[in-house]
């Protein structure tokens, strides 16, 4: 590991430390047949690096858009594990990449809320299109829910998020479904989560 930047120096996120055990307990059910993992919006990274560990029977293929692939790769270069790629570019606006392999499974966590809506369209047509026919979509962050919010909190969380950009915010759970129904996948379970969140299990069949 030359050159090595220490991992005390990279991006943290807090949230992906507290959320990630229980995530792997839904990924260890849903992703048992599963051969390759397509992460979109890998951030940190610290997810991919505790999954991929943690399921050994996949690969797991991290991504995201171009300003974050450095310290991507610079937290991937701290785990040299044989099922965990290397990161690649994927901006879903774009053209996404070809890998080697049949991508079974899609992961994205904490993504379609930074999103704008219309990059939400294109990330429902890009996963249709890179999915192998019997794959499957897991996604983890905030929804509503009837065009409520689930929680003060989450309302809250949508302000701040629209602060940012006008664009962002917490997505309703109905559109997500008629989203991935388009391009076949039906939602399969639909699991609560701590701090309000949710991890969203789509199979296509
Ligand atoms: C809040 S971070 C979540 C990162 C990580 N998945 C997590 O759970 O901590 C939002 C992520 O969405 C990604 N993202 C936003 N727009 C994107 C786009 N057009 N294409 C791909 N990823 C995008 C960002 O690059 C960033 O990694």
């Amino acid at each position: 590991m030359q050159n090595c930047t220490p991992l005390a120096q990279l991006p943290f996120s807090q949230a992906c430390e507290n959320n990630k055990h229980a995530i792997l307990t839904h990924l260890q059910q849903w992703l048992t047949h599963t051969t390759q993992v397509l992460e979109v919006g890998s951030g940190t990274g610290q997810h991919c690096v505790f999954f991929a560990e943690n399921l050994p029977h996949l690969r797991w293929q991290p991504s995201d858009q171009a300003h974050y692939l450095d310290h991507l790769q610079a937290r991937l270069q701290h785990y040299p594990l044989n099922n965990l790629a290397d990161g690649i570019e994927l901006d879903v606006n774009q053209s996404w990449p070809q890998l080697a392999d049949a991508i079974d499974a899609i992961y994205t966590a904490n993504t379609l809320h930074i999103m704008s809506p219309a990059l939400v369209e294109v990330f429902f047509v890009g996963c249709g299109k890179v999915l192998a026919n019997k794959g499957c979509v897991v996604i983890y962050g905030p929804f509503n829910y009837l065009g409520e919010f689930t929680s003060d909190s989450n309302a809250q969380f949508d302000v701040w998020l629209k602060q940012q950009h006008p664009l962002s915010g917490i997505r309703d759970i109905e559109w997500i479904i008629s989203l991935a129904k388009q391009q076949g996948l039906i939602l399969t379970e639909d699991v609560a989560m701590p701090a309000n969140n949710r991890m969203l299990y789509f199979t296509r069949t």
